[in-house]
């Protein structure tokens, strides 16, 4: 399966919003695949469709710790709702090189989605698998974690990425 060239920032594909998918077919299934390969190879724990250059609603999320048989779950248009709590933690993003900060979430949240069957899909999420879901959906409408953050720091880390690609030319 191929690994597919992740997106980042200031990419405007980034900043745009992800439409609903409406057929459930092969191409979805192996989209869906590659990204979990890619997602692995870039050691992330989640991936949104955004990030390698496809506008669908479609994101991949494995939060389990440890080796062995990895398996991440698809969500395809999922909707989160139902917001609760606050919890703060450290963020970073396989699209914003060389970063991380801390981000306010919700602490617990609903997920309404399909599955890659078209099948409907409702959770609640807590804690990390909220943070997780939270960021990734963020991307589907065009949003990054570094939205979520003071536009001080926001700036720092713009003047400092400028730098960096400045550097590698
Ligand atoms: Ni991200």
């Amino acid at each position: 399966m191929p690994i597919l060239d992740i997106v980042t920032f200031p990419d405007p594909i980034l900043r745009r919003k992800a439409a609903r998918v409406t057929k459930f077919d092969d191409d979805l299934k192996r989209l869906a695949a590659d990204m979990g390969e890619t997602m692995y190879a870039a050691s992330g724990i989640g991936l949104a469709a955004n990030q390698v250059g496809v506008l669908q609603q479609i994101i991949v999320v494995d939060v389990s710790t440890g080796e062995g048989n990895r398996q991440f779950t698809t969500f395809v248009n999922p909707v989160l709702s139902d917001g609760e709590g606050s919890e703060v933690d450290e963020e970073g993003c396989l699209s914003v090189i060389e970063y991380t900060s801390t981000v306010t979430r919700f602490r617990k949240v609903k997920l309404t989605a399909r599955n890659l069957d078209g099948k409907k899909i409702e959770l609640i999420a807590e804690d990390r698998f909220a943070r997780v879901l939270q960021h990734e959906i963020d991307h589907l409408h065009g949003k990054l974690f570094i939205d979520r953050i003071s536009a001080l720091k926001r700036g720092l880390y713009k003047k400092k990425l400028k730098k960096i690609l400045r550097d590698r030319t």
